[in-house]
């Protein structure tokens, strides 16, 4: 964040992908390890005991979803995250453990058969969970490409059980300054929160995301769970998600209502929109020097173009 209002992404394209801090995360992360034994704070996850979903990995791979390049190192993609509840840098791994991911319940509301509130631990044990290689690319330039575990999300929704006049899907993140100091900033419209519309959810391709390199979810990437839709930015890939509400109108999301001018509620990958500030023709390969062409919808239009036929009009690619 170099302005007050500023998101860490909103940086001229020559700083938002630092080459210095892909290639040496590693050092950089070595010298950060232990800070949490400097906080005051719960110790969250750190203190937490042996995972109760363990048993559950590594669930099946779903050969269907391939990869055109490497995978991303697993200590790459676990050290350059942003999460803003825990600061604006990339380097909030020791912070991100503050957060206390047992015991934690999801509410499932609004536009549904019935409102419910579900135990995570009771939740990913009812629900198909398989995994799935899938390229990620941040509005800020730099991409990766994972071995996400998850649910789909369409089983969700089939789940939840919405009525017809449900519309979208909004997804909200936990509410807690005083385990994430990112949330004591007044300024952003805490909590994050993002959305999708009903068809968009039910495409096969997203998933409630709990398990990551054969793995549970570490906090630093949104445990217990959290979206991912691999077509749109990652801004859309909601984290550590509380809540889940069906509802009849479009939801605001959190950086819509930071910056309406350069983050909207489509955020589909285009290579030939820019950012107002910054390219987005091509791509950082997180832990690599590669720099790839970015791919119309992240190289997912043979799933999702569809989704998009009659919204011309609107601002699809923001
Ligand atoms: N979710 C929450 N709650 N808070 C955030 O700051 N950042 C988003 C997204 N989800 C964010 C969030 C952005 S900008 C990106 S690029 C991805 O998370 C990064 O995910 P990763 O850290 O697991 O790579």
């Amino acid at each position: 964040m170099l302005i007050k209002h500023r998101a860490g992404w909103e940086l001229p394209e020559s700083q938002a992908t630092p080459e210095a801090a892909f290639l040496n995360r590693r050092s950089f992360l070595a010298g950060g390890a232990g800070l949490i034994a400097g906080s005051a704070l719960p110790l969250g996850a750190l203190a937490q005991g042996p995972d109760p979903t363990a048993d559950l990995y590594p669930a099946k791979r779903n050969a269907a979803y391939t990869l055109d390049r490497p995978l991303t190192e697993e200590e790459d993609a676990a050290n350059y995250n942003n999460f803003y509840e825990f600061g604006t840098s990339k380097d909030i791994v020791a912070s991100s453990k503050r957060l206390v991911t047992r015991p934690w319940t999801i509410a499932i509301d609004g536009l549904v058969e019935k409102s419910l509130e579900i135990g995570f631990d009771d939740l990913v044990r009812k629900l198909p969970l398989e995994e799935r290689l899938y390229r990620f690319r941040c509005v800020e330039a730099w991409s990766m490409a994972v071995p996400w575990t998850g649910i789909p999300l369409k089983a969700f929704v089939e789940f939840a059980k919405p009525l017809s006049g449900a519309k979208y899907i909004r997804f909200e993140t936990f509410l807690n300054p005083r385990v994430a100091p990112g949330q004591s900033q007044r300024w952003y419209p805490w909590p994050y929160t993002e959305g999708l519309t009903i068809a968009e959810a039910t495409n096969e391709l997203p998933l409630l995301v709990t398990g990551i390199y054969g793995k549970p979810i570490p906090t630093q990437h949104g445990a217990p769970i959290r979206l991912i839709v691999p077509w749109k930015y990652g801004f859309k890939s909601v984290k550590s998600i509380t809540k889940i509400s069906f509802v009849a109108e479009r939801p605001k999301t959190f950086w819509e209502g930071l910056q309406s001018s350069e983050y909207g509620f489509w955020a589909n990958v285009n290579p030939q929109v820019h950012h107002p500030r910054w390219s987005q023709a091509s791509e950082q390969v997180l832990g690599t020097r590669d720099r790839k062409p970015t791919l119309l919808f992240n190289g997912y239009g043979e799933q999702v173009a569809d989704l998009y036929k009659g919204l011309e009009g609107e601002k699809l690619f923001m």
